[in-house]
């Protein structure tokens, strides 16, 4: 009796051990070639739009398109959390930090991966945004927050560049492909 339930105990474990290592494998196995994320209004800024980060040769070409916003530049980044829960924007945490460096613009070489810097509406308070981004991952942005802010990044204050309030919140998840 006492061995038959010594093995049966060694096979729940073995059992157990096997499928905990193969979770961890699928988990690793991040293979998404294309992120999208819905943003939507914080309070009553009517601001709304959606950018998508898809893999291009040695980056990620991020490409965007909002509307209701106030003409000129609004801080635009990546944050930490994919929570817009607060109707201020302050669940999303701050900037998205994974190397702890400093702020800065998109193109320079200390900056928060989440620093995409500006985006400018036009008169009809549209802004569009196409450009490569060469240190953003995307399985590392996969799940954070995308926040626009009211006014404008000036790329250099730390932490955060100085762009006021946050207007509009969305999440990162995995886009839906045609291939
Ligand atoms: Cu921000
Ligand atoms: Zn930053």
């Amino acid at each position: 009796m006492k061995l038959t339930s010594f093995i049966t105990a060694l096979i729940l474990f073995t059992v157990g051990c096997t499928e905990t290592v193969e979770k961890e494998v699928i988990n690793t196995n991040f293979n998404h070639k294309a992120l999208v994320a819905t943003v939507m209004s914080l309070g009553d800024s009517g601001v709304e739009g959606s950018v998508t980060f898809k893999e291009e040769g040695t980056g990620v070409l991020v490409e965007g398109e909002f509307s209701g916003l106030e003409p000129g530049k609004h801080g635009f980044h990546i944050h930490e959390f994919g929570d817009c829960r607060a109707a201020d924007g302050t669940s999303a945490g701050g900037h998205y930090n994974p190397s702890e460096t400093t702020h800065g613009a998109p193109t320079d070489m200390d900056r928060h991966m989440g620093d995409m810097g500006n985006i400018e509406a036009n008169d009809s308070g549209v802004a569009t945004v196409e450009y490569l981004d060469e240190t953003i991952t995307l399985e590392q942005i996969n799940g954070r927050g995308i926040i626009i802010h009211a006014g404008e990044d000036d790329l250099t204050s730390q932490p955060s560049g100085a762009a006021g309030s946050r207007i509009a919140c969305g999440v990162i998840g995995v886009a839906q492909t045609h291939d």
